[in-house]
């Protein structure tokens, strides 16, 4: 199968496993939802496909597979690295994933640097990429350092980062939750534009299930580190399986 597969994934920081047999699926040009309360586990699932998991955990079982080929094995330590592997990410607080002592634009561009681009074209697609996620003056912006942007221009910034790879999967944790609604919006069109342009497949983790019921073509729920409820979004919101999901979209209906 093509697209990110994740199966049984068992997470476990020393005698303390946190996630119990975790499956998931990312499929090309599709956005999957990932939704679950504070501390279910979903940028611990997100962060294993990255080989990037904190410190102190590691992979007690399972597998995930990237078009088929095996990422992260059973017992393979946490600090595997899948860097480079078509699986980018955009962290949850994007702030601290940027460098605060260098300029936004030389951020962007050390990415494409890696990948072997001379300087000269990889500032000139820095400033394509900036421009493309609707940064009126690109040039300007990337001469600013993390802490003279605002939070909309530092998660474009960061935006800018994961698809500077031309990744096939993209993981986005809660990549809209500190902005306001106006930026919200114009972030997932973004990647809902990308998705469209490249086929990319994004997973797009949030505790918002409105942002998934909107954007999401298929949904997971997690809880306590499981996958409780999963299927076409349609169908989970209309037939929840689970009460924790009865539940979830019963506050749904209430708050909107
Ligand atoms: N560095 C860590 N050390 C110990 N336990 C951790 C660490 N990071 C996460 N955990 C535990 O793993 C579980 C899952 O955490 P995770 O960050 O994946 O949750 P989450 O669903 O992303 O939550 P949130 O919605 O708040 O971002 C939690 O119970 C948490 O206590
Ligand atoms: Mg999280």
């Amino acid at each position: 199968m093509s697209g990110l597969e994740v199966r049984g994934l068992q997470v476990a920081f020393g005698e303390r496993e946190v996630l119990h047999g975790v499956d998931l699926t990312v499929e090309p040009g599709a956005i999957t939802g990932l939704v679950g309360e504070s501390g279910s586990g979903k940028s611990l699932t997100a962060l294993a496909a990255l080989g990037l998991l904190p410190r102190g955990a590691r992979v007690n079982g399972g597998e995930i597979l990237l078009d088929g080929k095996l990422l992260v094995a059973q017992r393979v330590d946490a600090a595997g690295s899948v860097r480079g592997s078509g699986i980018a990410m955009i962290f949850q607080s994007p702030r601290a994933a940027l460098d605060p002592l260098l300029r936004a634009g030389r951020q962007v561009e050390r990415v494409l640097r890696r990948r072997g681009m001379s300087r000269w074209d990889a500032s000139e697609r820095m400033l394509s990429l900036l421009s493309s996620l609707g940064m009126q003056d690109a040039r300007q912006v990337a001469r600013l350092y993390p802490h003279e942007l605002s939070g909309g221009m530092c998660q474009r910034v960061v935006i800018a980062m994961a698809i500077a790879s031309e990744p096939r999967v993209l993981l986005a944790d809660e990549p809209t939750t500190a902005l306001d609604v106006t930026v919200q919006a114009e972030i997932l069109d973004l990647l809902d534009e990308l998705r469209e342009r490249t086929g990319m497949g994004t997973l797009l983790i949030s505790h918002d299930l409105s942002v998934v019921a909107e954007r999401c073509s298929v949904m997971s729920v997690m809880r306590e580190g499981r996958i409780v409820d999963h299927g076409q979004t349609a169908d989970v919101l209309r037939n929840p399986q689970q009460p924790f999901t009865a539940d979830l979209v019963r506050d749904l209906l209430v708050t909107s």
